[in-house]
């Protein structure tokens, strides 16, 4: 049965991990199937070793509207060709569903984006708190090569997530590195999304 007492929680830094989490997921290179630029460096990467890019701590609580999901999400250092390690990113699955973000520790970029094709980079650094409106799609990236991207985060607890969407059309913008620094290019591989018949 879910405790429904008020709780605290600790969130260690340098590392990150929650000292109190019911969920632990961790994503590897083989999840990211088709969303890196340069597939044969991809390919490359996974035949030597199916690398460990991101984990997520989670509080789980009941997926009801009234709910808050929390946890830590934590994206390590490193590159697949010259595109930093990222999150799979995702819509909702109940698109009128926010998420805030706060970034405890690293250096970063969220890459949001609506099914109208309109789109958004905002800057992660220590101290900084996202607000991600409903409908936006979101993926961090971490522009660090040498230390973990670190934020906490929430959002409703019926929210879901949709990843297919993000699997099929990409998304608009990508992070590569460039003489060192980060750079957005268009990707391009984006689909634009097929027009919805509902209103989003
Ligand atoms: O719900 C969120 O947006 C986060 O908790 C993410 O799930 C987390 O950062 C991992 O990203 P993704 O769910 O896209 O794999
Ligand atoms: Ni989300």
């Amino acid at each position: 049965m879910i405790d429904n007492r008020p709780y605290t929680f600790n969130v260690a830094l340098p590392g990150g991990i929650p000292n109190r989490f019911e969920l632990h997921t961790r994503r590897t290179l083989k999840s990211m199937h088709g969303q890196y630029l340069d597939i044969e460096a991809y390919n490359d990467k996974l035949s030597k070793e199916d690398t460990l890019l991101y984990e997520v701590y989670e509080l789980s609580r009941p997926e009801v509207a009234g709910e808050l999901i929390h946890g830590i999400s934590i994206v390590h250092p490193g590159l697949v060709g010259n595109e930093y390690f990222m999150t799979k990113g995702h819509f909702h699955t109940v698109l009128d569903t926010a998420e805030i973000y706060y970034v405890l520790q690293g250096n970063g970029k969220m890459v949001l984006e609506t099914l109208q094709g309109d789109w958004a980079i905002e800057e992660l650094t220590p101290g900084k708190m996202l607000y991600v409106p409903p409908k936006w799609a979101h993926r961090s990236v971490n522009t660090s090569l040498e230390h973990d991207l670190i934020t906490l985060f929430a959002y409703p607890g019926n929210a879901g997530h949709d990843y297919g969407t993000i699997e099929t059309q990409g998304f608009r913008k990508l992070i590569l590195i460039e003489n060192g620094e980060p750079v957005i290019v268009d990707n391009p591989r984006w689909q634009e999304p097929a027009q919805r018949e509902v209103d989003l």
